[in-house]
């Protein structure tokens, strides 16, 4: 190549330069010519192959052409800015959508616990809560459960020991909450984690005197192998009403109405006998299946009835055991599993998604 190619080759950019109308047309110029394989730049890289005095001669050439190649070129970017042009990459639609924002929301567990949570409160509940490590005493005995009772049966329990937790040193706020949990643990005490909400039931009445009206919304733990519709750590919610002549027709028309209101349509109730060491007389609470209307599907077996709940009048020695005397005094409770309440609000079909981390499952809330 020669001196003369490097000159038209100027000249061959400013008469480009000259017709371009627009600063996309400026652009490819300055590509052409100075981009990573523009012919400028190729010409600056053949030159070391030639021989020295050659290649600082026409190197210093090729030089003061590139910088005055990219003097013209700014020179008319300048002016086209000037007279308000703008390259296609910054035109853009004012009218177009935006990219929506990916933000969390609360887990349908949550979501469900909210909503179950404003409708006992318009009932004038108020909300109580528990360690979700107990005591043997709060979890069992003061609910009228002895260690000898075939009645523990009905709770599969994880089992703590005391030392394991005073000796996790990395723990220490687990350590600060022992006497938070219980502030007279005596060494021999067993712990656990609990195995319903019960327990708060005794913790509540030891501190309030009736009249009251609490619930309790919380995690237990039980020991269990997994499957479709049981979990080892789920969601209670348990109730509690004492005072002076509360009686059964009471606690039918709470429920009757929280049900109703929880699942947006009238429903029944019904009651069977059943069996709980701190209620007397026990029931298991049915109502009437929500997902056919009764009619009979799988949900329900074919029977048209769910069974939601255990539940009860307080029995006396809860009263004692919680420090107030019992004479007088008479009362109702319930527990129900927060996750069985979503799973028929929503459908659901199986408890172990509910913790399954997968956000395809969550999304749809
Ligand atoms: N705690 C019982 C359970 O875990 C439920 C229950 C609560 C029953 C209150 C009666 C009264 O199954």
């Amino acid at each position: 190549m020669i001196k003369s190619d490097l000159e038209n080759l100027k000249k061959e950019v400013k008469e480009a330069l000259e017709k371009a109308g627009n600063l996309d047309a400026i652009e490819a110029i300055y590509k052409k010519y100075l981009g990573k394989k523009g012919d400028i730049i190729l010409i600056l890289r053949s030159l070391k192959d030639l021989p020295e005095k050659q290649r600082k001669e026409k190197g210093k050439l090729a030089n003061q052409i590139k910088q005055l190649i990219e003097k013209e070129i700014s020179k008319k970017k300048k002016k086209l800015k000037a007279e308000g042009h703008k390259t296609k990459k910054e035109w853009f639609d004012i009218t177009r959508p935006g990219r929506k924002m990916k933000i969390g929301h609360l887990h349908p567990l949550t979501q469900i616990k909210k909503i179950a949570e404003e409708i006992f409160e318009s009932m004038g509940f108020e909300i109580a809560e528990g360690p979700e490590i107990e005591t043997e005493w709060y979890n069992f005995d003061a609910l009228n459960i002895p260690a000898d009772h075939p009645a523990r049966d009905m709770w599969d329990t994880f089992w703590l020991r005391q030392n394991d937790i005073k000796n996790q040193k990395g723990n220490r706020e687990l350590v600060a909450l022992l006497p938070v949990i219980t502030p007279q643990l005596s060494k021999n005490e067993r712990l656990l984690l609990r195995t319903h909400t019960s327990p708060v039931q005794i913790r509540y009445m030891e501190r309030h005197n009736p009249p009251l009206r609490i619930i309790v919304p919380g995690k237990i733990f039980r020991h269990e192998a997994t499957d479709v519709s049981h979990e080892f750590q789920f969601y209670h919610l348990e109730g509690l009403m004492v005072g002076n002549n509360i009686s059964v027709a009471n606690f039918k028309a709470v429920l009757q109405e929280f049900f109703s209101r929880f699942f947006r349509r009238q429903v029944k109730i019904r009651l069977r006998p059943s069996y709980f060491p701190f209620t007397e007389p026990s029931f298991e609470v049915d109502v009437s299946c929500v997902v056919c209307g009764s009619k009979g599907c799988l949900v329900c077996k074919k029977s048209g009835w769910l069974e939601i709940m255990g539940a009860g009048m307080v029995h006396p020695a809860v009263y004692k055991n919680s420090g107030l005397n019992p004479k007088g005094l008479t009362g109702f409770a319930f527990g129900m599993g927060l996750d069985r309440l979503a799973m028929l609000k929503y459908k659901i079909n199986e408890i172990r998604w509910f913790h399954s981390g997968d956000l395809r499952f969550l999304e749809q809330f």
